[in-house]
């Protein structure tokens, strides 16, 4: 299973100047609870953004999709494609996980059978980074306890969602 996993703003934003331009700790929670344990594919510039602290994510095998074949990620490994990373990621597990940003998403998304959207009630100005828009195909599954509006401790209001290509079936994964 390929699933992807982002939190968007209102207009579907997700990004601004390489960064994520929010703080709602439950949503990281919530990001490294589904994921922990399993391969995550990420662009180049996502892994830039994410603080050396933190990198590689741990407990996590960390892809970096990069068309520069030299590149430097120490603990992560790298790919070239899309395609060279599902297949790394699946020889290692049966679920991986999209990370982002939006150019990979959005070349992920054909081979995605499930989308985890934490959605923030919250105008992002000067927004250049963008989630893929959702197929009208795809069923939105309330089969997660944690569906609905809730109050994050820094005050955003935020609600998690899961979505799932039609004919897909997967239940537990999150
Ligand atoms: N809100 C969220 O949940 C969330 C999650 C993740 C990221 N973000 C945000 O999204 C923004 C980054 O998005 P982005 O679109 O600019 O960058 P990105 O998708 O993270 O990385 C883009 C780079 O990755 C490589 N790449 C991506 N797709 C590729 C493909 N199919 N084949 C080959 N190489 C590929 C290329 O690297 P090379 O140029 O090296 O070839 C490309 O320039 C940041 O603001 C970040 O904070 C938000």
């Amino acid at each position: 299973m390929i699933g992807a996993i982002w939190a968007q703003g209102h207009d579907r934003a997700i990004g601004v100047d390489g960064t994520i331009p929010w703080h709602v700790p439950e949503d990281f929670a919530f990001f490294k609870k589904t994921t922990l344990g399993h391969p995550v594919i990420m662009g180049r510039t996502t892994w830039e953004s994410l603080n050396p602290r933190y990198r590689p994510l741990p407990g996590r095998r960390n892809i970096v999709v990069t068309t520069n074949t030299h590149y430097d990620a120490p603990g992560a490994h790298i790919v070239s494609g899309i395609s060279e990373a599902i297949q790394e990621a699946l020889t290692h597990d049966r679920v991986a996980w999209v990370i982002g940003g939006e150019r990979l998403y959005r070349s992920a998304l054909p081979f995605v059978d499930i989308i985890a959207v934490t959605f923030l009630d919250v105008s992002i100005a000067g927004a250049d980074a963008f989630a893929p828009e959702i197929p009208h195909a795809w069923r939105c599954t309330a089969q997660n306890p944690e569906c609905g509006w809730h109050t994050s401790s820094t005050g955003v209001r935020y609600r998690f969602s899961v979505y799932v290509r039609p004919g897909f079936d997967a239940p537990g994964i999150i």
